[in-house]
């Protein structure tokens, strides 16, 4: 990848269309707006918060990250949602019942009130669990092509510079790549065939990059994730990243997994489950799309802990995941994860994770930093998988054949060095021996 000559200013409005309005989407938009009136900030975001050092340590140069990079302003997004269910922002808010309704969504009405999904690409065949009126209908290419009109029609309408787009919608199916999923010729001739190994996500993501739109997926269904739209990133010239927020338990998990490795401590077993009531919880209560979504927990503790190069302390490890759909808790989930350890002679140890987690609330500020940084990478001429992001997912998307990198604390160096390295900037290695000369 070549470093950028130029990066484009960040001016004017950048959109940001979001399939799926629904838990995270609301609680991502709410935020937004609540912090630009002063209500809230937005915690858990680098690209409003964190700082980045440039330099030696002794040169004290740590401007924030959004001083660094040009960044579009919190003040110049606006918002575009599809979704089968018709409830505007504020309804769909207060159903998701992640926010405080007199605190935190009454303020704001007026404003997500006005947020008024476009009819969805969805089909039950995909999701089986919800359904709802405001649905688009034609075969796959149509819709693929309405949804292309939904774009220009919403940058138009809100005077857009930029777009960007972020799948907020349910988890789909599990489903493999095949061979239509090889070429965008192969592709674009099975959507006209209405081929069942075309799911909905992967509509929105072909008319996002069809549109010069970089696109971002949230879940862990392929969508993006195929080499015909991979192909068609590179030759669109349009950055992607993929897939499935990094939340709750995996987010635990890449924190805890590097730190039993780095001190060579074995692991013989890390059995977790979870409890959780909200509509994401009832979709994966479908066997199909829970598949999906275990497959995406699965893969972050084999790649951290190799147990290849360790046979001996990760060979033998037992990895289980649950999810169970219990109504009471609402979008308020319960992760427990017991971790069987051992360490010096083998003696084993073990810990218990009892998180009581706010999924939503820790998704909303990645919808809002994969949003600023692939208009960024756009901005800077970078197409295809945007690997630096993998910093934000369960499941990172990289180059066919490369391995990908889970730990969360590489992950952010590889964030930080690639800002770093767009901006011309020295590369941290903080090997320091200068310091001692
Ligand atoms: N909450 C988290 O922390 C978290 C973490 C990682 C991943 N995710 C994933 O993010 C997604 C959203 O989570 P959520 O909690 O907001 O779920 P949610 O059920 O509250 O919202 C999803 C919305 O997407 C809509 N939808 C489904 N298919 C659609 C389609 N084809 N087009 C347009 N809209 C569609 C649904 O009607 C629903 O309103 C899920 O796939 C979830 O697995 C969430």
């Amino acid at each position: 990848m070549k470093q950028p000559s130029k990066i484009e200013p960040a001016e004017g409005k950048l959109g940001i269309l979001l399939p799926g309005l629904g838990a995270v989407a609301t609680t991502f938009v709410a935020g937004v707006e609540a912090s630009r009136r002063g209500l809230a900030q937005p915690f858990g975001s680098l690209t409003q918060m964190n700082t980045i050092r440039l330099g030696k340590r002794t040169d004290e140069r740590t401007p924030l990250i959004k001083d660094l990079v040009p960044l579009a302003d919190l003040e110049n997004l606006v918002f575009g949602a599809w979704d089968p269910i018709p409830d505007d922002g504020y309804s769909s808010a207060v159903k998701a019942g992640v926010l405080h309704k007199e605190n935190h969504l009454d303020p704001i009405k007026d404003f997500l009130s006005s947020i008024k999904p476009m009819p969805a690409v969805f089909d039950t065949a995909y999701v089986k669990k919800l359904d709802g009126p405001n649905k688009k209908s034609g075969n796959k290419f149509e819709q693929a092509e309405e949804l292309r009109a939904d774009i220009r029609r919403f940058k138009e309408e809100n005077g857009c510079d930029r777009l960007v787009m972020v799948w907020c919608g349910s988890t789909e199916v599990f489903m493999r790549p095949g061979a239509i999923h090889e070429s965008p010729e192969s592709f674009e001739q099975a959507m006209k065939e209405n081929d069942e190994s075309i799911a909905p996500s992967m509509l929105y993501a072909y008319a996002s990059l069809m549109e010069g739109v970089p696109y971002a997926n949230g879940a862990p269904n392929l969508s993006a994730d195929i080499p015909a739209l991979e192909t068609l990133a590179i030759d669109n010239g349009v950055p992607i990243g993929g897939k499935d927020f990094k939340t709750g338990q995996t987010l635990m998990k890449t924190i805890l997994a590097p730190g039993f490795k780095t001190r060579m401590l074995g692991l013989s077993g890390w059995f977790s489950t979870n409890i959780l009531g909200n509509r994401d919880g009832e979709v994966l209560d479908d066997p199909a799309s829970f598949k999906t979504k275990e497959e995406s927990k699965l893969g972050a503790l084999e790649h951290i802990l190799q147990p290849e190069m360790y046979p001996d302390l990760y060979g033998d490890m037992y990895h289980k995941v649950r999810i169970n759909y219990y109504p009471p808790r609402g979008d308020n989930k319960e992760g427990w994860d017991n971790i069987d350890i051992f360490g010096w002679m083998g003696y084993h140890m073990q810990i218990k994770v009892d998180f009581l987690c706010r999924d939503s609330i820790l998704a909303a500020p990645i919808v809002l930093d994969l949003a600023l940084f692939l208009d960024l990478a756009a901005r800077a001429d970078l197409s295809g998988v945007q690997e630096w992001l993998s910093f934000y997912f369960k499941a990172p998307q990289t180059a066919p054949g490369l391995y990908p990198e889970h730990d969360i604390f590489i992950q952010h160096w590889k964030l930080k060095n690639t800002l770093r390295w767009l901006m011309g900037e020295e590369m941290m290695t903080h090997l320091g021996v200068e310091y001692y000369d």
